[in-house]
């Protein structure tokens, strides 16, 4: 019987000490032993009778196990197999009379200082790793997935177009983030490269237009967001590419240019083939707010730094906005006119 069972638990001090100590936090059977000070052949046995009752639950992490207090969704117990009602409602009392005991004053410094271990061995493994954390960090994870997880903040709901888009360095995380997106490059091939990168993903979202910035294949004030990476210092006209930009952009939609500074690396330029020195920031910003952008700015670009080769330009990027209807409407901007 259930009852019988849980009643059983609570019989015990030990038992009644885990529950609340399980109750404050996920432990280990080792933590648990460090904590009450009991072999561990004696925790796990009271752990198992714990269990057997439904009043706890384990979870593996790595090569052990941690223990928690079994309760439901909605903070009642689980019903288990074979069990009524009666024993789940007299095991959510159950843990709830646990949580509701003081923990004697020795037991909590004990769980504290078992928590504080915790603590400083991972400071301790940090601090031994702080100078090899950025190799294994990428080694690991990778360089990128701090950018997905931010572009994770941005509305999902947005149309995107990616100008120039290239082999489609930016199309998987745009085709992962938005609800349309569109790639756009005057060049066939790297049309083709694009969709193979997509290939593996659901990407019924996503169009291939063959266009270049000064005309683009998109209609009026239909994007929410227009990003043009690396590509202006290819564009023969920039100013009017940005006119582009803002001619598809919708009231309130943004711009996200990539470029680089001016410079004067000579070989980088002729193996690019680029038809610009790259750009001076405020300048291209000034440009893009006499198209009619709002908020224009320039953001440095300092990741790009350190990690690329020193005989390659420096990145910035610049943004802007295209004013809203009302801002458009509004007597101070009609006056401005
Ligand atoms: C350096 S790649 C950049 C690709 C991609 N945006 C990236 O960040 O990796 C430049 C791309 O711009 C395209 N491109 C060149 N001139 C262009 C123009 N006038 N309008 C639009 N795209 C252009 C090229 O075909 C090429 O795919």
């Amino acid at each position: 019987m259930v009852i019988d069972s849980v009643f059983k638990s609570m019989t015990d001090p030990t038992r009644r000490k885990i529950l609340q100590l399980l109750l404050q936090n996920e432990l280990g059977v080792s933590e648990l032993v460090d904590v009450l000070g009991a072999p561990q052949s004696t925790v796990s046995r009271h752990l198992k009778t714990l269990r057997g009752a439904g009043l706890v639950d384990a979870r593996q992490v790595g090569t052990s196990a941690t223990y928690f207090p079994k309760r439901g969704q909605n903070g009642d117990n689980q019903n288990l197999p074979g069990q009524n009602s009666h024993g789940q409602d007299l095991r959510g009392r159950v843990l709830d009379w646990s949580a509701s005991q003081e923990m004697p004053a020795p037991l909590k410094s004990r769980l504290d200082s078992v928590l504080r271990k915790r603590r400083t061995e991972s400071d301790a493994f940090f601090s031994e790793v702080a100078h090899r954390w950025d190799a294994m960090r990428n080694e690991c994870f990778g360089s990128s997935f701090h950018l997905e997880a931010i572009t994770a903040l941005l509305p999902r709901e947005w149309k995107v177009i990616d100008v120039g888009c290239g082999t489609g360095y930016l199309l998987p995380l745009l085709a992962e983030r938005f609800a349309e997106v569109i790639a756009v490059d005057p060049v066939d091939e790297m049309l083709d490269v694009c969709r193979q990168r997509v290939s593996d993903q659901r990407s019924d979202h996503v169009s291939f237009r063959k266009g270049s910035a000064t005309r683009l294949p998109i209609e009026d004030g239909s994007v929410d967001l227009c990003i043009a990476s690396l590509v202006l210092h290819h564009e023969p006209l920039p100013q009017e590419a940005m006119k582009e930009f803002h001619r598809v952009l919708r009231p309130g939609g943004q711009v996200l240019i990539i470029e680089q500074k001016t410079h004067t690396l000579t070989e980088f330029h002729a193996m690019m083939q680029d038809r610009w020195w790259g750009f001076e920031p405020d300048t291209l910003s000034s440009q893009l707010a006499q198209v009619g952008l709002t908020e224009c700015r320039v953001h440095e670009l300092r990741t790009a730094g350190p990690a690329k080769a020193s005989d390659t330009p420096e990145l910035f990027a610049v943004t802007g906005r295209k004013v809203m209807d009302e801002q458009m409407d509004s007597p101070d901007t009609a006056a401005e006119n």
